[in-house]
């Protein structure tokens, strides 16, 4: 197999979450198991083996992107259940230093239709401090900037990559009416992270639409933090499933099911474009952004 042939380093990785376990568009040169020597660390194994895939963009040189599936290969663990501890660290380990990360959410305004994208450049909290949220205890001590959850730098070149190469429609305005069918992508928005695995009753709902949060999931955090914590350039590809039950129209599962699988589909060809932009990290005349993004430098928020 393809297993010890890696010889690193791999800067960028990708956390694909519900109806993202796999990315088979790329090619995989390597695949670390979870008993890998990389992949032990003091909070234990990540939620899956990690997955090295090479993309090759014609007159640039080779890409590595690590790959993680955060609910499992098989979805085995729920959102409060996810070792993002582990996971986090286990991509520092391998030297990674900018994630994207992809999330199944529940849409919160009109305006994001199921199926469409956003890239959220704000977090609550919403998780109930139960799940285990920092490196820094036990006699470290160590208070990093959250001011901004995700790195406006790294958000930016997913935003250019998908305006040059329209998989989706862009929407600059976040509040512009949807009316063609084609999935959105819109470019700012207010994730609320809650603890799950329940869903929201209906009046948390309608308090986080007065909140004017846009989109609603169970996994931006702590991933996120941690991510911050280790000094990791973090940037969201939210795929909505659903409106939430503040909608009047009830949720069905098949609904749901229906549009992830879109999602899935579309999600494949967003990490195509992004990875596509990453690749010109090393070229001469590369956009300064996309060379920090795909190697991770000089970090916004770190200390
Ligand atoms: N993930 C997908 N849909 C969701 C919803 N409605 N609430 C929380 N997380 C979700």
């Amino acid at each position: 197999s393809a297993q010890g042939a890696f010889q690193g380093p791999v800067n960028i990785a990708i956390i694909g979450g519900t109806g993202l376990e796999s990315l088979p568009s790329f090619e995989p040169i390597a695949q670390l198991p979870l008993a890998h020597p990389s992949l032990q660390t003091p909070w234990g194994a990540p939620s899956s083996p990690i997955t090295i895939l090479s993309h090759t963009r014609p007159g640039s040189k080779p890409l590595n992107v690590a790959f993680l599936s955060r609910h499992g290969l098989n979805h085995e663990f729920a959102p409060h259940e996810v070792n993002s501890r582990a996971n986090i660290a286990a991509l520092r380990k391998i030297g990674v230093r900018s994630i994207i990360a992809f999330s199944a959410v529940g849409s919160l305004k009109e305006e994001v239709r199921p199926r469409d994208f956003v890239i959220p450049n704000q977090v609550i909290d919403r998780t109930k401090g139960i799940r285990p949220f920092t490196f820094f205890e036990q006699g470290v001590v160590c208070h990093v900037p959250f001011a901004d959850p995700f790195d406006n730098d790294l958000r930016e070149v997913i935003i250019k990559a998908l305006e040059a190469v329209p998989v989706l429609e862009a929407t600059p305005d976040p509040d512009k009416p949807a009316t063609a069918e084609i999935p959105k992508l819109h470019t700012s928005g207010l994730v609320v992270c809650m603890e799950g695995p329940q869903f929201s009753t209906r009046a948390e709902s309608h308090l986080y639409r007065s909140w004017g949060a846009s989109v609603i999931n169970m996994s931006a955090l702590p991933e996120a933090k941690l991510a911050r914590e280790a000094e990791i350039s973090y940037a969201m590809i939210c795929m909505s499933t659903d409106y939430d039950c503040w909608h009047e129209e009830d949720v069905s599962v098949a609904m749901v099911m229906a549009n992830m699988k879109a999602n899935a589909g579309n999600a494949r060809k967003v990490a195509e474009v992004i990875l596509d932009t990453l690749a010109k990290a090393d070229d001469h005349d590369v956009d300064p952004l996309i060379r920090k993004a795909a190697h991770g430098e000089a970090l916004k928020g770190s200390t």
